[in-house]
């Protein structure tokens, strides 16, 4: 319920149309959180406005009313159908009252927005300056998100990496190389190390652990002592300046003995069918956030937390810095050798 005040009396109002958006990178599963959004929306009675473009379609009034025939047949589907986009006219107070100005317009009660750290910046300032109650479904294949255990694109992209990764080792094998191969992540370093651990890798080099002189003797030094010549390096994006082109060439040139090759994955690890897992996970986060709203909630992110979900307060989930776990790393270094 809102709270309103009317001739000196608070009067209560139940939330009659919520509005979802998809925003900042698109991740697997993005589809299957808008469909399980606009049907639990439905079915308790609320209306659901699509925003097309994420904040940059909330500003120029891209919005279409969503029934659940809108959703059917795209649970399968990698993207996400709302479209997204990177706004940097929203990050400005005038951009936010021209969204403002829409949610007006079309009458939308509460806000459900889908995606990552920017997204969710976002959102909180929006939520502050207006009062809009605004609940966030955690999408991004980077992980990087304080409260969930989880995020919606995860596994899927998890996958996708791993599979390249075999891909790239049975060529590598075959032609004695050292293959470095440079993972997505923005800041973060979960999908590189799990990948890493998942793909049998040498080694993973990340932002979160070690020097890269430590990390490069993980990967290179032990091999050589085992006369391994070839193997799998993946390098986080953003490790070093220059990626894993960077650390091909500290390589070549320490190592000159070595035959070095670099695959970018690039975007390809966002594209694809959602797994099992994220299909799930969206399904029962696109839920909790409608109920959220229908429990009067606001300003908080849906999570995952040793199998349950969870409520966290948006500053958390932005503000706090989820760590990559010990025992990953240590399992890595353990089962690289
Ligand atoms: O946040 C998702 C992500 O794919 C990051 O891993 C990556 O650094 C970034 O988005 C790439 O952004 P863009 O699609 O704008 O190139």
């Amino acid at each position: 319920m809102h709270q309103i005040l009317l001739n000196n009396n608070i009067m209560e109002y139940k939330i009659k149309t919520i509005g979802v958006l998809t925003s900042g990178g698109d991740a697997p599963g993005m589809n299957a959180a808008v469909r399980a959004v606009t049907r639990a929306a439905i079915a308790n009675n609320i209306r659901v406005k699509a925003i097309f473009r994420g904040y940059k379609g909330l500003m120029d009034d891209e919005v279409q009313e969503f029934t659940t025939q809108d959703v059917s047949g795209i649970i399968q589907r990698g993207g996400t159908i709302l479209k997204s986009a990177r706004s940097d006219e929203f990050k400005t107070p005038e951009g936010r009252k021209r969204a403002y100005n829409t949610i007006q317009k079309e009458q939308i009660d509460a806000l459900i927005v889908i995606g990552g750290d920017g997204t969710f910046t976002g959102a909180r300032l929006l939520a502050q300056e207006y009062n809009i109650p605004i609940i966030g479904v955690p999408g991004t294949i980077d992980n990087d998100l304080w409260g969930t255990d989880s995020t919606i694109g995860y596994d899927t992209a998890l996958n996708t990496i791993m599979d390249c990764v075999d891909k790239l080792r049975d060529t590598g094998t075959s032609h004695e190389r050292l293959f470095l191969v440079e993972v997505m992540g923005r800041d973060a370093g979960f999908l590189t190390l799990n990948a890493a651990i998942a793909a049998g890798a040498e080694a993973a080099i990340i932002p979160e652990r070690a020097t890269l002189e430590e990390q490069l003797e993980a990967a290179i030094g032990q091999g050589r002592r085992k006369h391994k010549n070839s193997g799998i390096v993946l390098v986080q994006e953003h490790a070093i300046p220059g990626g894993a082109q960077a650390v091909a060439k500290i390589i070549e040139e320490a190592h000159p003995e070595y035959d070095t090759r670099v695959t970018i994955l690039g975007h390809l690890q966002r594209g694809g069918s959602p797994s099992a897992f994220d299909r799930i996970l969206a399904s029962r986060f696109g839920c909790a956030a409608v109920q959220a709203l229908l429990d009067e909630q606001r300003s908080i992110m849906v999570g995952l937390q040793n199998g349950e979900v969870i409520y966290v307060p948006l500053t958390k989930a932005i503000k706090e810095k989820k760590d990559i776990k010990d025992d990953k790393w240590q399992a890595l270094q353990v089962l690289s050798l």
